[in-house]
């Protein structure tokens, strides 16, 4: 099947960027994003660049280009559907809040409103394409509930037809689009072959065939959990090493290149740091534990449930550490929070280690003096209002600066490896904090020797700390 057609449901960071992509290599080819969200749509069509709901390097410059040309952003969902060929499903799949599954089963609801509005809408063949990141076997819900319609129409004398692929995606936010670009593989699960020779052809004008696998649905679906359990794990067992090289006196920085010197270990995902965040690992593992425990498999269940263990952990044990170092007392201390996203180049806080850490010092009586490259006030307050704070409402503020943001300050904390971190003025610091001034790196990313030859007391984690 010629794909002339696209339509994506899910204007965010997946669906956004993923789609420009697309738009970028396939000139041929009508891209269109719908949302529910108007304001993010609004914001996808933005004048002002800047303005574009998410942060990704390289993503303004092919919206620049494509926009209105042959991408779309919108949000109708009737005309998108109706005119596409190709569906995207890139909507959010959260861990359940509510009801049975509760904080552990993916929210399904998205996923299957979506499905219900394609059934309703769509015109002649059409093929789905799964890109959120859903439990086991939904492909087959998305089937059941295209098929219950197609059958109705097609009494209708209204022909319709529709085949449903996996294809996740394994970006990573503030590498999306060089990692759409040059993905180490590209996964889809599908029976149809000629389904999957449409999908295929698409991403074989900018990626070699070689890195396309096809595997059965199901391997689809269950390696995307794999995946992100995996990553998430290794950052687990770093940082619990990390609490080891505090007490023994080895360094963390020496231990990963040690280790990940070894091929089969490998070096990507050592960093240790104050516990992994974004909106995947955590939501996926909780996914993949609740399948375990689900199947009856409770030491599997166990087994991952761990991992979460000791990432909530380390981030607790790092408010222990301020706190004791800092005389057991918080109370009214000023605190620089140095970067709140869950990651450096990216404005996304979801899960974000930085908002469960600030909640801790807040409800412990500090107020804390907040600065972020790319993080902006409104979304540190909504963090603030979703977490439920038991203490300290308002005793925070957002500086332009990191500077501005030391203004007679007792402690820094960085939280994120913002590269701006690495080379901070450490003596313009050291004048504008109260004495005797701390430096909380959990990164380990900023200069240790300077900001102790100008006086400022510091801990760096995973090293031997006085
Ligand atoms: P997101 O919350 O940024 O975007 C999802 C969008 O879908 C929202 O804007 C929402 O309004 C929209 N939406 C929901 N239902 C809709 C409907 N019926 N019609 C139209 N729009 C609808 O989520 P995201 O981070 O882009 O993640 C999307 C999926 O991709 C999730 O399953 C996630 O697990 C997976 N994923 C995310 C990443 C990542 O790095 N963020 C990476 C890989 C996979
Ligand atoms: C992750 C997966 O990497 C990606 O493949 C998947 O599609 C979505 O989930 P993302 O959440 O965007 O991507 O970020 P990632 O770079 O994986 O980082 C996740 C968290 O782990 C961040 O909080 C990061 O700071 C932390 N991390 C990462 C570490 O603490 N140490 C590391 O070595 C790597």
């Amino acid at each position: 099947m010629e794909i002339k057609s696209i339509c994506c449901i899910g204007a965010g960071y997946v669906g956004g960027p993923t789609m420009a992509v697309i738009a970028d290599y396939c000139p041929e080819i009508k891209v269109t994003v719908v949302d529910l969200n108007t304001e993010k749509i609004n914001a996808w069509n933005s004048k002002d660049l800047k303005k574009l709901p998410v942060y990704e390097t390289g993503l303004e410059e092919i919206v620049k280009s494509k926009r209105n040309k042959n991408l779309f952003f919108c949000t109708n969902l009737e005309k998108g559907i109706k005119e596409a060929d190709m569906i995207f499903l890139a909507v959010n799949t959260p861990t359940k809040t509510s009801g049975l599954g509760k904080g552990e089963a993916s929210d399904i609801k998205w996923v299957e409103n979506a499905a219900r509005q394609i059934a309703k809408y769509a015109e002649g063949e059409t093929i789905i394409v799964e890109k959120s990141t859903v439990p086991v076997r939904t492909a087959s819900t998305i089937e059941i509930i295209l098929n219950s319609f197609t059958i109705e129409k097609n009494l209708m004398k209204a022909q319709k037809s529709f085949f449903v692929l996996s294809n996740p995606e394994f970006l990573s936010e503030g590498n999306a689009i060089s990692d759409l670009r040059n993905p180490d593989r590209v996964l889809i699960g599908g029976k149809d072959k000629e389904a999957i020779k449409s999908l295929i052809s698409i991403y074989s004008k900018w990626i070699d065939k070689d890195k396309i696998i096809t595997t059965n649905v199901w391997s689809s679906e269950l390696s995307k959990l794999t995946a992100n359990a995996f990553l998430s794990q290794r950052i687990s067992s770093i940082n619990s090493i990390s609490a080891i090289c505090e007490k023994t006196g080895a360094d963390i920085k020496e231990v990963s290149k040690a280790i990940g010197m070894d091929k089969r270990v490998g070096s990507e995902f050592l960093q240790c740091g104050p516990g992994f965040g974004g909106s995947c690992f955590k939501k996926d593992l909780l996914n993949l534990i609740y399948l375990a425990n689900f199947y009856g498999l409770k030491e599997v269940a166990e087994y991952w449930k761990a991992v979460i263990n000791i990432n909530t952990w380390q981030q607790n044990r790092i408010t222990s550490v301020i706190f004791e170092k800092m005389f057991g007392n918080l109370s009214n201390k000023k605190i620089s929070i140095f970067g709140f996203s869950f990651k450096a180049n990216t404005n996304d806080t979801r899960e974000s280690p930085a908002m469960y850490i600030c909640k801790d010092l807040l409800e412990e009586g500090a107020f804390l003096k907040i600065f972020d490259p790319k993080v902006d006030r409104d979304k540190i307050y909504k963090d603030f209002n979703n977490i439920e704070l038991k203490k300290g409402f308002s005793n925070w503020e957002v500086y332009k600066n990191y500077l501005d943001a030391c203004q007679d300050s007792d402690a820094i904390v960085i939280l994120t490896e913002w590269s701006e971190f690495k080379n901070l003025d450490w003596i313009e610091i050291r004048n504008k904090m109260n004495k005797p001034a701390w430096l909380f790196d959990t990164r380990n990313i900023s200069n240790k020797k300077q900001a102790l030859e100008v006086g400022i007391k510091t801990w760096h984690i995973g090293q031997e700390n006085t």
